[in-house]
């Protein structure tokens, strides 16, 4: 019957196509009726557009079937494209037909609700111009990623996110049940990315990470996207060389395909393209000896929490590299620095703005006894790390590597308020559902 080829809505916004006939289908954003015309605002991935249709070009039954149709409802359209100066693209499509695919039950989400009951429906909630906007960033973040790594030669790998070892301290790992036997959600792929480093030198995963941590603050998820990589011949030095590219690569590289959505979500394009390594450095000693002058009780030794990392960066848009954490309050896995055992080769990335950490990275332990020894001391059961101690037993090499959160970048390139806003169903310690 109708041999015309539906087409996205965007591509009816451009170009000289007026007096052409269209076929485009979609969600209903608005819609009104008054003096037999009714006026729908119809959406699909690429775009909206203004859609009004009289009732003697449809039909009595079918113009009162499109008045019922509610917010949200699905509707396929045929029509004219023809100018309209009130429109706000200036252009609408005068409807001759117009089948209702679902006239759906009145949407249940508009202004005013409170955070709790739009998290509540977020399967709904989700279809925001906001949300919509904040996933096609992070869509882009992800394809991003994945080129600078192809381009820098290193491998992507699929460990698993089912094991047995808690690696980055068990209090904050979620427990399972596997037959019997203790299970962990993974709390980071660092152990298996090690374990492949040997035959492929350079090795990055992108996999779900989980934290038991009952932390309720706008930069915790129980439940994140993590994407680690891992290097062999590689020290501190080169390890934040190639964090700072890489972030810089992230930064342009959304700027430059996903400005509309950056502008809509409030950070002009500019700022991130204002990102340029190499970023700023300072020691965990000298952050100590800043963050004392400024009147925080802290000594050497002191953790630095959210509210440290944020006096740290909050005055400055570019992020900034803090190294040679104490090695009491780092992972077992860290290597100890050369000349100074009381400090770990380790890094954190903090983002521009007060953000925070948005990326913990370090040199890896390649000893044998001193890798066994940290296992004992930091309370773990060796023999579940045996086969972690069989890599320094075979062929082990210089190596680093390190573990950023999507979320908590895009949380801060696209300036989001708070990390549940990151990702379309957030898992934190109150929520697990929609
Ligand atoms: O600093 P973390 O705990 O480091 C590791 O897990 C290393 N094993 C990674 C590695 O070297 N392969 O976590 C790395 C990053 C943090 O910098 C942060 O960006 C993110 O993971 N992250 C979280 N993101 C959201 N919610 C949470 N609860 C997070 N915990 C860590
Ligand atoms: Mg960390």
């Amino acid at each position: 019957m109708s041999p015309l080829a539906p087409e996205p809505i965007g591509g009816v916004l451009v170009g000289e196509r007026f007096g052409e006939r269209v076929r485009v289908r979609g969600w209903v954003l608005r819609s009104r009726s008054s003096g037999g015309i009714v006026f729908l605002r119809l959406r699909d991935r690429s775009g909206s557009i203004q859609v009004t249709a009289r009732k003697d070009a449809l039909g009595e039954e079918a113009f009162r079937a499109v008045e019922h149709v509610q917010i949200e409802g699905s509707v396929v359209v045929e029509g004219t494209v023809v100018r309209d100066p009130r429109a706000p693209e200036g252009r609408e499509i005068r409807a001759d037909r117009i089948d209702v695919v679902d006239s759906g039950e009145p949407f249940p989400i508009f202004a005013e609700q409170t955070e709790e009951f739009r998290l509540d429906k977020r399967h709904l909630a989700i279809r925001s111009r906001e949300l919509v906007d904040t996933f096609r960033l992070k869509a882009e973040l992800l394809r991003l990623a994945r080129e600078f790594l192809d381009q820098e030669d290193v491998v992507e790998m699929t460990p698993p996110v089912l094991t047995g070892n808690p690696a980055e301290g068990g209090a904050e790992a979620f427990q399972l049940d596997y037959f019997g036997r203790p299970g962990y959600l993974s709390q980071t792929a660092q152990l298996y990315l090690e374990a492949l480093l040997a035959p492929h030198e350079r090795v990055y995963s992108l996999t779900p990470s989980f934290r038991a941590e009952k932390s309720r603050t706008p930069r915790h998820l129980t439940e994140y996207l993590h994407l680690e990589v891992e290097l062999a011949w590689c020290d501190l030095d080169e390890l934040i060389r190639f964090i700072e590219r890489m972030v810089e690569h992230l930064a342009h590289g959304l700027a430059a395909r996903r400005p509309r959505e950056l502008e809509a979500l409030g950070r002009p394009p500019a700022e991130l393209e204002a990102i340029r390594a190499p970023f700023p450095r300072l020691s965990y000693a000298d952050a100590i000896e800043r963050l004392k002058k400024s009147g925080f009780a802290v000594d050497w030794g002191s953790d630095l929490g959210a509210v440290e990392e944020r006096a740290l960066t909050v005055e400055s848009m570019s992020p900034l590299f803090v190294t040679r954490y104490p090695r009491e309050l780092k992972a077992f896995y860290m290597l100890e620095t050369p000349g100074d055992p009381r400090t770990v080769e380790a890094v954190d990335l903090l983002a521009g703005e007060g953000f925070g950490e948005v990326v913990g990275g370090s040199c890896r332990e390649t000893d044998l006894g001193r890798l066994t020894r940290r296992i004992q001391e930091t309370g773990n059961d060796l023999a579940s790390y045996e086969w972690y101690l069989d890599l320094r037993r075979h062929g082990s090499v210089p190596h680093a590597g390190f573990g950023l959160g999507i979320e908590r970048l895009l949380r801060w390139f696209a300036r989001r308020e708070h990390i549940r806003d990151t990702t379309p169903f957030p898992r934190t310690p109150s929520r697990h559902t929609p």
